[in-house]
């Protein structure tokens, strides 16, 4: 879609969060990148947490975890480009198999997707018989393939509560998973993972920041801990948030995640004002219209799955899309 905007047309829309001065240190790699999207017949899926001019000026497709899997979906250009980090661009190759996917840095990792490998989880099978292992979707191809079906922050409860049955596990996020079992009355047993980015959201802040903002309406995702949930007004993914403000256009807001969200979600909102404490993800921030523009020139880096893991990884992740 954007390709066919000009770079001032692109530059109006992110006015509002960038200088022009930045604006244009960005606009040879944004030209270059337009271009070579339509030379190499190529598509950008970007995470909401990355930046404005990746996310505003050069991506096709954005959205949160759940939006971009689905989207990956019905992608029918020849090459994907995850903005994104590196378990992102592994569920777009195992739900469209026959495109390439590239990632600009091989080393856009997450901290949950570190925490838990496919031994652990097979450990916890044994531990537990017959609960069913659901895997957040933050996590290696091999983990999604030892589990028996994906969750996004999106989509938890519902296939917590999709499955029918009294207990599960859901790893590896303990927040999340500990958020979701205020909601349900199903019982969860939690891994130890974290999000180094929302882990670091504590009570204090919000309360500091009600105190700072009389009125703020205070967004927090469920990676954050249990007790800083119950302290903000709503929580909800990256697009549940976006939504959110969209919908009920709150006068001033706080979304306690990662930096860029809150850039990306105010240049839709002239009229709400966004108060900014944030945490930057270092994974997300590993992408940079250089490294993209360097991925569509040299095609790299390529993103494959195991073809032994990718059947039953996939069958995880597709099984989530159908709930
Ligand atoms: P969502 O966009 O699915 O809410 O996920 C947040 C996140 O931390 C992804 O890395
Ligand atoms: Fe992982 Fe947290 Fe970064 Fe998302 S924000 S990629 S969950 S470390």
């Amino acid at each position: 879609m954007n390709s066919r905007l000009s770079l001032p047309l692109l530059y109006d829309r992110v006015s509002r969060v960038m200088p022009e001065a930045e604006w244009l240190s960005h606009e040879d790699d944004v030209a270059a990148i337009l271009e070579l999207k339509r030379r190499r017949n190529a598509v950008i899926l970007a995470h909401n947490y990355q930046t404005p001019e990746i996310f505003h000026g050069v991506a096709d497709i954005v959205g949160d975890s759940l939006a971009l899997a689905r989207k990956a979906v019905d992608v029918e250009a020849d090459i994907i480009v995850l903005a994104g980090v590196h378990f992102m661009a592994e569920t777009a190759k195992l739900l469209n198999p026959s495109k390439r996917v590239l990632i600009p840095d091989m080393q856009a990792g997450c901290s949950l997707a570190d925490s838990i490998t496919p031994d652990d989880v097979a450990l916890l099978r044994l531990a537990h018989p017959g609960v069913p292992i659901i895997t957040y979707v933050n996590t290696s191809a091999a983990v999604k393939a030892a589990s028996d079906i994906c969750c996004t922050s999106g989509n938890a409860k519902k296939v917590v509560e999709s499955l029918g049955v009294p207990k599960v596990l859901m790893i590896p996020d303990e927040y999340l998973a500990q958020n979701v079992a205020r909601e349900t009355d199903v019982e969860i047993i939690a891994w130890h993972g974290h999000c180094e980015v929302h882990e670091l959201f504590n009570v204090q802040d919000v309360r500091d920041l009600r105190e700072a903002h009389p009125g703020v309406i205070v967004l927090a995702h469920p990676e954050c801990p249990p007790d800083v949930v119950a302290e903000a007004d709503f929580a909800g993914s990256t697009a549940v948030m976006a939504d959110y403000v969209g919908e009920k256009k709150p006068a001033r807001v706080v979304l306690l995640t990662e930096c860029s969200m809150s850039d990306n979600v105010a240049v839709h909102h002239p009229d709400v004002e966004f108060i900014r404490p944030c945490n930057l993800c270092p994974h997300m921030k590993r992408i940079t219209l250089s490294n993209i523009r360097k991925a569509l020139e040299e095609d790299r880096h390529e993103v494959t799955v195991d073809l032994a893991l990718a059947v039953a990884a996939r069958r995880a992740v597709e099984r989530m899309l159908a709930v």
